[in-house]
């Protein structure tokens, strides 16, 4: 059912800061070009898709609603994508909070990563073609709805024979884990890796690379009744090590560290306690890198992890690492085509998830936002 009388125009959503008054200007110069242009492709009746847009921060289950949103006109340069399905994800939750990194400008459409297959191509356009998968190069861009005009540069495609959900949730949490096993330490097979939040999205993907390496990981999650079922699930696919939070400070840590070796690395997507117990358990001169904060609380490094084993203390932002690397493409094609050819190879499947119709989204977000959800909400358009 079509929910909104007003129709919002959102371009691909840029953290820079455009006044309101260019936005809605632009907006409406995009939404007249739109009208004769749509009008004339086949198979597309309406200038307008449905969108997750938001105008103020706050509760994304009471700021969040499902609106008409006008498509700009196809530039040559250009591509006109279906969204097939996107996930949510911490970081789309806090930036409709309004306590993210980065926070487009409002009003703004929801999500930072999915999948879309490309419907129609700009004159222009050279590397992408009708049908081609393709999922957004950086953050911020809106994949909460239907469909999109996008520049064909914002978007890098992935093959389309994998299965949708492992596609729609590729470019965050498997790249960072794929970056931090790879930019951090030196690891060979036999070594190891402890983490907390191994059950998370960029948790099962550590476990799963890892294993595809021959990395031990130690893989550290919250007490809960269904501890024994989520610590087989986890092993199942490669976790070599599933110990509570509690087990960091007793016994049981010392005899598992009896037949494996102490970690080179520790990944941290907590903080709080639970970072300061990964820290104690590195190898002298081991890295620990932050890239969650889930618990809200500071990283605080104990003094003689500094002085006596000289721990490195590091941070890693995916967003931040594709920027970096925009200027050339190859590091970004390399990492997704080596993330593929796992998929391809049941190595690595994505997290369990919900698939929820666009207009179930309230009870997604809600879903999202429970502590111990352990499936991924994943809007199917
Ligand atoms: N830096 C980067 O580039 C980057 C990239 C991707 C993700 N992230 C961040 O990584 C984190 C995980 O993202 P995701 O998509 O993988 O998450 P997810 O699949 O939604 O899983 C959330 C994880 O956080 C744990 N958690 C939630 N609240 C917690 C608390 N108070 N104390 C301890 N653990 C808690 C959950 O454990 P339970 O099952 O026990 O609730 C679960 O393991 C988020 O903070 C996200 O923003 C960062």
């Amino acid at each position: 059912m079509w929910v909104s009388l007003h129709a919002v125009c959102l371009r691909s959503q840029r953290v820079c800061r455009r006044s309101v008054a260019a936005a809605v200007s632009q907006c409406f110069r995009h939404r007249d070009a739109s009208v004769s242009h749509f009008s004339l492709l086949a198979g597309l009746s309406a200038q307008t898709c449905k969108a997750l847009v938001y105008r103020t921060h706050g509760d994304p289950s009471r700021v969040v609603q499902l609106e008409g949103v006008a498509l700009p006109s196809l530039g040559a340069k250009d591509v006109l994508v279906k969204v097939l399905a996107a996930p949510i994800n911490p970081s789309d939750i806090n930036m409709i909070q309004g306590t993210y990194a980065i926070l487009p400008d409002l009003p703004a459409v929801g999500g930072n990563e999915g999948v879309a297959q490309v419907v129609e191509v700009g004159s222009q356009v050279k590397s992408l073609k009708a049908g081609d998968w393709v999922i957004p190069k950086d953050a911020s861009l809106g994949t909460w709805r239907t469909q999109a005009v996008l520049p064909e540069d914002d978007v890098i495609s992935v093959p389309n024979d994998i299965p949708l959900v492992s596609a729609a949730t590729l470019g965050v949490n498997p790249c960072t884990a794929f970056r931090m096993l790879s930019d951090f330490e030196d690891l060979n097979p036999g070594d190891s890796v402890i983490q907390n939040a191994a059950n998370s999205g960029v948790g099962q993907a550590v476990i799963q690379i890892a294993a595809a390496r021959g990395i031990n990981t130690i893989n550290v999650i919250r007490d809960r009744p269904e501890f024994t079922e989520l610590s087989d699930k986890l092993k199942a696919i490669g976790a070599s090590h599933v110990i509570k939070e509690e087990a960091l400070r007793k016994h049981e840590i010392k005899e598992l560290f009896k037949t494996c070796p102490k970690p080179k690395l520790a990944l941290n997507g907590v903080g709080g306690k639970s970072a300061t117990e990964l820290l104690r358990h590195l190898q002298i001169g081991g890295s620990m890198v932050t890239y969650g904060g889930m618990s809200k609380q500071p990283v605080t490094v104990p003094v003689s992890a500094l002085i006596f084993k000289d721990v490195k203390v590091r941070g890693f932002w995916v967003t931040q690492w594709k920027r970096v690397h925009s200027h050339d493409g190859r590091a970004f094609r390399a990492m997704l085509d080596e993330l593929c050819s796992l998929i391809k190879q049941g190595k690595l499947t994505a997290p369990a998830c919900t698939e929820v119709g666009l207009q179930q989204y309230h009870a997604a977000l809600d879903a999202a936002m429970q502590p111990f959800s352990s499936t991924k909400q994943v809007l199917v358009m």
